[in-house]
């Protein structure tokens, strides 16, 4: 595996590649990899010759006061499992070699980054937009893999490849959950003991939901109220979205009638999780 650090070496690697007729698959992360990681890595493989990942944390994504100087930052034991994952380049650029100290452009997205995670954090979604279209144009990848967790993000970034012309085919992997069903992710780290239990809640909240919908409740408020009813029975958790939104335009339902999507953020203490699933009628 090799461990690029310049734009200009990555670009390089890339064309090269392309030029030998290889695919070159690519998995954008912030580093301390899981499982859920990994896994993408593995849909890269099966689609692409060569693979990528990345591991740049982003600093134009976090909001002021947000987790940006403590994000979990481990490089040793994610190159290590990197080449255990048989990737081929590990991109791992300097925050000075992705942003100019006078940048001033920025992608910024009109609709879908206006509700759930872009309401809460505003910016947030410009942050990830810019920096996904840096590395897309540094990469250069045949095909690009995101996380479903991420489900507003995977959704955006579609839409930026579609409405800026990226040449990038996009793959979305399914959520990887640990055993208890806690989906993976690297702020899991943040949890006290107690609270990793009571993050259970949200994957409890999700199979109330499951479980009323496959017995043929259809009504967005009685599963809306179901889910708060998980909530409300653990202390440590507050809701910051808990909503069943269309699949594509992410905007709320009101008649479950179509393919949607049920997406959480949950404070626990002082973590947010992230958690969604997919209802099809
Ligand atoms: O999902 C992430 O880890 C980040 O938002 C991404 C896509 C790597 C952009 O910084």
């Amino acid at each position: 595996m090799q461990v690029i650090r310049t734009v200009e070496a990555m670009r390089a690697w890339s064309l090269q590649s392309k030029r030998s007729g290889r695919r070159v698959g690519f998995v954008p992360t912030m580093g301390c990899l899981h499982e859920g990681h990994l896994s993408l890595v593995q849909l890269a493989r099966r689609t692409a010759d060569l693979v990528v990942v990345s591991i740049f944390v982003n600093p134009t994504q976090f909001l002021p006061g947000e987790d940006f100087e403590k994000y979990p930052r481990d490089p040793e034991r994610d190159e290590a499992l990197c080449r255990g994952a048989g990737v081929d380049v590990l991109f791992y650029p300097e925050t000075g070699a992705m942003y100019a100290g006078d940048h001033s452009v920025f992608v910024d997205e009109q609709r879908l980054s206006s509700g759930l995670c872009g309401a809460s954090r505003p910016g947030h979604f410009r942050g990830v937009l810019t920096v996904v279209a840096k590395l897309f144009n540094c990469v250069q990848p045949d095909v690009a893999v995101f996380g479903q967790k991420d489900v507003q993000q995977a959704r955006l970034i579609s839409r930026m490849v579609r409405d800026l012309d990226f040449p990038v085919e996009m793959v979305v992997g399914p959520i990887v959950r640990e055993p208890d069903g806690l989906a993976m992710s690297s702020r899991n780290q943040y949890l006290a003991p107690a609270e990793r239990q009571d993050a259970l809640c949200l994957r409890r909240a999700l199979d109330r939901v499951e479980d009323l919908f496959a017995g043929g409740e259809r009504e967005v408020e009685r599963l809306l109220a179901a889910m708060m009813e998980v909530f409300r029975a653990i202390p440590s958790a507050r809701v910051d979205y808990a909503e069943i939104v269309d699949d594509v335009t992410l905007e709320p339902l009101q008649k479950l009638d179509r393919r949607c999507l049920v997406v959480l953020a949950v404070w626990v203490g002082k973590t947010r999780l992230l958690d969604n699933t997919l209802l099809t009628p």
